[in-house]
């Protein structure tokens, strides 16, 4: 049995492009029988740039709520909250002590920020070290991530090497999966949907407000009557994400046949995003309006999570002689 980890940023709640891009495919691979799956919310990390404790709690039950709207399986996986695992913080200090200086200098994540110092806290510095930590403290064989986390994947894998050279095996090596053939959701300005660009479908939002954002997808500016091209129409391109086959032809008929306006196109997707994620919606907003049911699952998963993790942390004490 493989064991699937991989942390989820706390940063908001979860758009459009983070559902069909992430979100559902993560669920379809913990469905696996051959796989055991840890999903946790990384709410330490998102400490080294949120300094709000309203945003950092909205935030976790927000981005948990989206993942059990969904339908994530919490009796087959494990799914629970970062800092509830005291022992994530405890062998971060142990791996801090195995990590070269220089290296860490090196990560991506820090040399972007490293032009202006005085803005840079030790968290976002230290910051591979706790993902080391993360994914080390549960013996993970497998961790699903983007391209922009490869290089911190390479660290943890140094991390663990290093350490088991210098006192004996306590570390299984993780290998990073990047898949590379995961939709690319675009956003209402036609770029890669993302909360950085203010170009989002936020699919949980109010009706009034996720209708807003769908009429205000770019399109060209032909009139009505004129027949459109649907391969060049950010609408379209969305649509066709979320269709069936046949609501897609139909979609491509009208666009060709002109009489048809952006206006149109808009409202159709509209509705189609109300009927397709219903389930879902109300799902989420039932969970946000009482989070303590979000918050039983994720201490559920916590107690499921901190087993693991104290045996792991034990046999690495153990080889330190602490
Ligand atoms: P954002 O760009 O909104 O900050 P994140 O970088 O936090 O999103 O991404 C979280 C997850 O969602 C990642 O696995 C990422 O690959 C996926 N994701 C984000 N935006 C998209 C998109 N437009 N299309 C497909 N997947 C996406
Ligand atoms: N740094 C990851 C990101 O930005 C989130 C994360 C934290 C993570 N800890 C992890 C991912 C451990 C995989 C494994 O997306």
């Amino acid at each position: 049995m493989a064991r699937i980890l991989t942390g989820i940023q706390s940063s908001g709640v979860p758009h459009l492009g983070n559902i069909l891009g992430a979100i559902i495919p993560a669920i379809e691979m913990s469905k696996s029988i051959e796989n055991e799956s840890l999903f946790f919310i990384a709410d330490l990390h998102s400490l080294t740039t949120i300094k709000n404790a309203e945003s950092i709690k909205h935030n976790t039950y927000a981005t948990a709520a989206a993942w059990l709207a969904f339908g994530f399986d919490t009796e087959k996986n494990i799914f629970y909250r970062q800092s509830n695992i005291s022992e994530v913080t405890e062998l971060m200090w142990i791996l801090n002590c195995f990590t070269a200086y220089p290296m860490l200098a090196n990560a991506h994540s820090f040399k972007d920020k490293a032009n202006n110092l005085a803005d840079v806290n030790s968290g976002l510095f230290t910051y591979p070290v706790l993902m080391a930590a993360d994914i080390l403290l549960y013996d993970a064989n497998i961790v699903p991530v983007g391209k922009d986390q490869l290089q911190h994947l390479e660290m943890t894998r140094d991390i663990a090497g290093s350490f088991n050279h210098l006192m004996g095996d306590a570390f299984v090596l993780p290998e990073a999966k990047v898949s590379e053939n995961v939709m690319l959701v675009p956003g209402t300005d036609g770029k890669k949907m993302s909360k950085s660009y203010d170009n989002t479908i936020d699919i949980f939002a109010q009706e009034k407000y996720l209708k807003k954002q769908i009429m205000g997808i770019v399109t060209d500016s032909l009139d009505l009557e004129a027949s459109k091209d649907p391969s060049n129409c950010n609408v379209f391109k969305i649509y066709k994400l979320l269709a069936s086959t046949e609501q897609t032809k139909k979609m491509e008929h009208n666009y060709k046949n002109g009489g048809f306006g952006y206006g149109h196109a808009k409202i159709a997707l509209f509705e189609l995003i109300l009927t397709k994620f219903s389930t879902e919606r109300n799902k989420y907003s039932e969970l946000m309006q009482d989070p303590t049911q979000i918050e039983k699952k994720l201490i559920e998963g916590s107690e499921k999570a901190k087993k693991i993790a104290s045996s792991v942390l034990q046999r690495v004490k153990g080889k330190l002689g602490i």
